[in-house]
């Protein structure tokens, strides 16, 4: 069966990071200089600094040092404001290594694992717009940890502010616990539509599969590998909510 997915290879950060109120970065008017990547901590910097991780990880987008990340207002602490796909208001979490609010109870295959496949160590699902960084290698990401070890510990809980769900099935219930509507919006039209799920997965056992393995059709799918992490009886459900929204259009 033919997939034509190239309507998703859009750029799926620009996509992310036009959600979010972002001020466009200055551009540097020297070239940053790659450091040795043999250096864990300063590769991890360079990192956290290039990547975006600092400025919505940090307390305030218009406070941000560009510069000087480190010096920029709550640096890592989180706290930032994003709105989601949803149009809800979400606040970014602490990385600093303080075991109660940061990350300093995480090992470092927790943090890989939650930055490139997008799950936490207790199976919930990091949601959008964090974006999910599969192209990272693990030795980039280790490299991230390892410097996010170094910086000030901030003493600084995360606000959760997701709104009490409200759905009317029990796969409009699935949807939005385990977290698809982060990405794919509460109605299926998020940063991806289920327009033309009906004429892509005729039945459900392909439709199955697709959510199991995305990379089953799509070997560069930013979706999160789900096979594992969602209750079989979960499957039924969530297709049956899926093929409802995806008649609503
Ligand atoms: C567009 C803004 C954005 C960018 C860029 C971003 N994050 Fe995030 N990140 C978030 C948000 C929002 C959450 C909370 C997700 C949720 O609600 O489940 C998060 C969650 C996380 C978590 C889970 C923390 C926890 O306590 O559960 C980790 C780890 C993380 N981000 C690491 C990173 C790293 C490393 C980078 C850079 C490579 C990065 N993030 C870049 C917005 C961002
Ligand atoms: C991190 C973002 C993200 C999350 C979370 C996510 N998806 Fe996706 N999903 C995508 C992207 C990107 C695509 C398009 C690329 C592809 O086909 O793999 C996609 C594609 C799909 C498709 C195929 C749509 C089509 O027309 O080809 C289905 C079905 C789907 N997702 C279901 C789900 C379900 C069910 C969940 C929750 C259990 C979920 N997704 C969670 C990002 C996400």
């Amino acid at each position: 069966m033919a997939v034509d997915d190239s309507a998703c290879d859009y750029s799926l950060l620009t996509k992310f990071l036009s959600h979010v109120a972002f001020k466009p970065f200055p551009y540097p008017t020297a070239p940053i200089p790659m450091p040795d990547t043999s250096n864990h901590v300063a590769f991890g910097k360079y990192l956290v600094s290039n990547s975006g991780c600092f400025a919505c990880h940090s307390a305030d987008f218009t406070k941000l040092d560009e510069l000087h990340p480190e010096r920029s207002e709550g640096f890592m602490g989180g706290g930032n404001t994003l709105i989601d796909i949803n149009g809800e208001a979400v606040f970014t979490p602490n990385l600093t290594p303080d075991v109660e609010t940061g990350i300093g109870k995480w090992t470092e295959s927790q943090f890989i694992t939650a930055v490139k496949e997008g799950f936490r160590s207790d199976g919930t699902l990091v949601r959008a717009p964090m974006p999910l960084w599969r192209d990272f290698t693990d030795q980039e990401a280790a490299a991230i940890y390892a410097y996010l070890r170094t910086v000030p510990v901030i003493r600084k809980p995360w606000i959760k502010t997701r709104a009490p769900h409200t759905y009317s099935s029990e796969g409009e219930r699935l949807f939005k616990q385990y977290g698809c509507n982060s990405c794919h919006g509460n109605a299926g039209r998020g940063y991806v539509t289920f327009d033309a799920v009906d004429a892509k997965f005729p039945n459900d056992s392909l439709l199955e599969i697709k959510i199991r393995n995305p990379f089953a059709f799509e070997p560069e799918s930013r979706m999160p590998l789900w096979q594992g992490m969602i209750r079989e009886q979960d499957y039924q459900p969530l297709i049956a909510h899926i093929r409802t929204l995806s008649k609503q259009h």
